[in-house]
């Protein structure tokens, strides 16, 4: 397994290229299902998440070729219902399949995803909301079986908004009879995404972004070319490694109406954000002020920019506290980071951070995606040598993050073990 090796000190300078959204594609590749015919799309991101969901529609049956950021998808071949257990435990997000299959095939049996490091994130809100549809679900064998001879439309209330949840809901409820309506629907910009490339394929969504979304089933969906909107919690990590390393950077491509909360959160730090249409030029405070965050649903403070927000934290004037309400076991980068001199204190869901002069490099083990991140920004700034391990979480999530840091300045290699 490769690790990142990372010698701290550099202040990052230039220009990075932000990729397409992860959390955008992976509902978006999925919705070829819904659809007879090749659908294009672009400005994919080379991901480890992203080739797992495309290894699961071809063996749901669906073609699948990939040319560059580009991938091709032809859902007529769908043919089998099943999601099985060693494709759905690499990616939770496999359960994304469950809304498409019920409405093209009637039957969905997938693997139940399991809980994961940073929470037990169960479905039973996706689940509770296909059996509104008229949908009978059951559960057998760690499987979660779903079928329903025709999806009709209904008012479903989230008791919490979820963000798969509501893809999989608006995903089903395309192609049922009559209005569904979704009540304390997410609002991430990446439903929206999603949202808009449904509409574009034929079908009638009105509200996504918005807590309340009306779908009025349509008899078919047609296939499109569309092109996948940007990371907006890549382009964060790049604005907090800015901020961290007191540099000067300017992200490119990006979607600032996307990131409104980081952006206001990381001016109070003292950081200097000047935004100019799609570019966004972060330059870093020699002094970083303390603040507090408590990560909310979108349009709050992102759950996905906790653990690098924290980074910043720990070398910041004074005393901050991180509230994690979205995850229940979002802090497992903390132990890591105190290894490297960080002075975290946690108490239920929130973090006190006393900030200190400096980290020091040390060894550290990569947990998951977001923490993998907050340990190589960790490195960036910390005297001396970090090497994170494990580091195949980070390739789920983030393209090539090592070779855009290097581009800026910073002295980082992947090396195999
Ligand atoms: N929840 C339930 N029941 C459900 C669904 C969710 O109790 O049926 C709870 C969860 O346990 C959690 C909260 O609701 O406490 C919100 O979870 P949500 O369902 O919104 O999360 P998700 O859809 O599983 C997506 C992203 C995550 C991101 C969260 C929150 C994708 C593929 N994943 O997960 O992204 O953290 O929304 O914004 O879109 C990441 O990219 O690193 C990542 C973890």
């Amino acid at each position: 397994m490769d690790k990142i090796v990372v010698e701290g000190g550099a202040s990052l300078k230039g220009e990075v290229k932000i990729s397409g959204s992860k959390n955008a594609a992976l509902p978006i590749l999925v919705s070829s299902l819904l659809a007879d015919g090749w659908n294009t799309y672009s400005n994919v991101p080379g991901l480890r998440d992203i080739k797992s969901i495309k290894q699961l529609l071809s063996y749901l049956g669906a073609k699948v070729e990939t040319d560059g950021s580009t991938v091709r998808i032809d859902g007529s071949g769908l043919c089998k219902s099943e999601a099985p257990y060693d494709l759905v435990r690499k990616m939770r997000a496999s359960i994304l399949v469950l809304g498409p299959l019920v409405a093209r095939l009637k039957k969905a049996r997938v693997s139940l995803p399991g809980g994961c490091a940073i929470g037990a994130r169960p479905i039973n809100l996706h689940l509770k909301g296909l059996a509104r549809l008229g949908a009978s679900v059951e559960l057998k064998h760690g499987y979660v079986e779903v079928s329903a001879e025709r999806l009709k439309g209904n008012e479903i209330y989230f008791d919490i908004p979820t963000v798969t949840g509501t893809e999989n809901l608006m995903m089903a409820a395309v192609l049922a009879d009559g209005v569904t309506v979704l009540r304390n629907a997410a609002c991430e910009p990446e439903i929206v995404a999603l949202a808009d490339v449904l509409n574009k394929m034929g079908a009638d969504i009105h509200g996504a972004g918005a807590s309340i979304i009306t779908i009025k089933g349509v008899q078919s969906m047609h296939p499109v070319s569309v092109s996948i909107i940007p990371d907006r919690i890549e382009a964060g990590t790049f604005m907090v490694s800015a901020a961290l390393t007191r540099g000067d950077i300017t992200i490119l491509d990006c979607q600032p109406a996307h990131m409104g909360t980081l952006i206001h959160k990381l001016r109070l730090t003292g950081t200097a954000i000047k935004i100019d249409g799609k570019n966004i030029h972060v330059i870093g405070s020699d002094e970083i002020e303390s603040i507090d965050i408590k990560t909310l649903p979108y349009p709050g403070f992102p759950t996905d920019m906790q653990a690098q927000f924290m980074v910043l934290m720990l070398i910041a004037k004074g005393l901050s506290i991180i509230s994690e309400t979205v995850f229940e076991n979002r802090f497992i980068h903390v132990s890591e980071l105190r290894r490297m001199g960080a002075d975290i204190t946690i108490s239920g869901n929130s973090a006190m951070i006393k900030g200190v002069p400096m980290l020091l490099g040390a060894p550290v083990i990569a947990t998951d995606l977001r923490a993998s991140a907050s340990l190589i920004l960790a490195g960036l700034v910390a005297r001396g040598k970090t090497e994170v391990h494990r580091v195949y979480h980070l390739d789920r999530g983030y393209e090539a993050i090592e070779k855009k840091f290097a581009r800026l300045g910073a002295s980082i290699e992947r090396v195999r073990e």
